[in-house]
């Protein structure tokens, strides 16, 4: 069976009470189907970490629902795997003991959990770092570590919250290059959160632009790229540039609309 759909129906997210009440999503709905790899951009503040949050079931939602494969969402799970900007690992394991954390909640038993383990520290390129502890990587390892402790327990789907922002350009690329080839070979639903719209279109199927606050959903842009092509090639391509400017000007719109008045 094809998992990792996820439908998102009328949601509305409300923070605070009273004075302090903030519309944080306002009616969106959305479907994400299964294996779909979709980028979400918006302008800062609409709403995009707690869209996240809400389907990786940090958070609930004020009205409306959030459905994987059919049932509602209740609370986090190992069905869903989220990657945080910050990298968010564990600073007293090693990388091995950070990627077997999932692991061990699974309740798999200790040979299994480390070979599965160096499974996905070898797929990342970490082989040999095994007994760092966080503190001892540079940013992109931490990433990569974060990334190996979230596949390694095998999720149908990957939220990812603005994972290589704090990267530099080439870094990115890479990780950006390896997260393509684990998305092709892994076959996982990814909803990918960048404030980069060329890294929203490079990377994915679908990209969904949201409003400014509160937010909901603007538009979404199917990405049809030639995805045999290298990155150069693709880059250069027609195709890209046109859905690149449309992106843009669908994104502008929302971040330049109180200069206009
Ligand atoms: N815990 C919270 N309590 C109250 N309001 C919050 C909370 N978290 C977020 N908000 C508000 O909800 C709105 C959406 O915030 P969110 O962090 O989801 O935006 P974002 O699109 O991820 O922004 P950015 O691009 O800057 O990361 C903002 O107005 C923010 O102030
Ligand atoms: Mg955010």
């Amino acid at each position: 069976m094809v998992e990792g759909k996820v439908t998102i129906s009328d949601l509305d997210k409300v923070y605070g009470t009273g004075a302090e009440r903030t519309k944080a999503i306002d009616n969106l709905s959305h479907e994400v189907p299964s294996g779909e790899f979709l980028s979400v951009v918006g302008p800062s503040g609409c709403g995009k970490s707690t869209l996240l949050y809400l389907i990786a079931g940090f958070l609930d939602e004020s009205e409306g629902t959030i459905t994987v494969d059919g049932d509602p969402i209740s609370g986090p799970g190992t069905d869903r795997g989220v990657v945080f900007q910050d990298y968010a690992l564990f600073p007293w394991r090693t990388v091995m003991g950070n990627v077997t954390y999932g692991l061990e909640q699974k309740g798999m038993n200790k040979e299994e959990q480390q070979t599965r383990a160096q499974r996905f520290i070898d797929m990342m390129d970490l082989d040999g770092f095994e007994d760092k502890y966080p503190k001892e990587l540079s940013g992109g390892m931490k990433q990569r570590v974060s990334l190996a402790r979230t596949l390694a327990y095998d999720p149908k789907i990957l939220l990812m919250d603005e994972p290589f922002g704090a990267l530099d350009q080439p870094l990115r690329e890479l990780l950006q290059e390896q997260l393509l080839d684990i998305w092709r070979d892994l076959n996982k639903t990814v909803i990918f959160i960048t404030h980069d719209v060329e890294e929203a279109v490079y990377l994915s199927e679908r990209v969904m632009v949201m409003t400014r606050h509160p937010g909901t959903k603007k538009e979404s842009f199917e990405i049809d790229l030639d995805r045999s092509k290298s990155r150069e090639d693709v880059i250069i391509s027609d195709e890209y540039t046109d859905m690149k400017n449309k992106v843009w000007k669908s994104l502008r719109e929302e971040t330049n609309h109180n200069r206009e008045i």
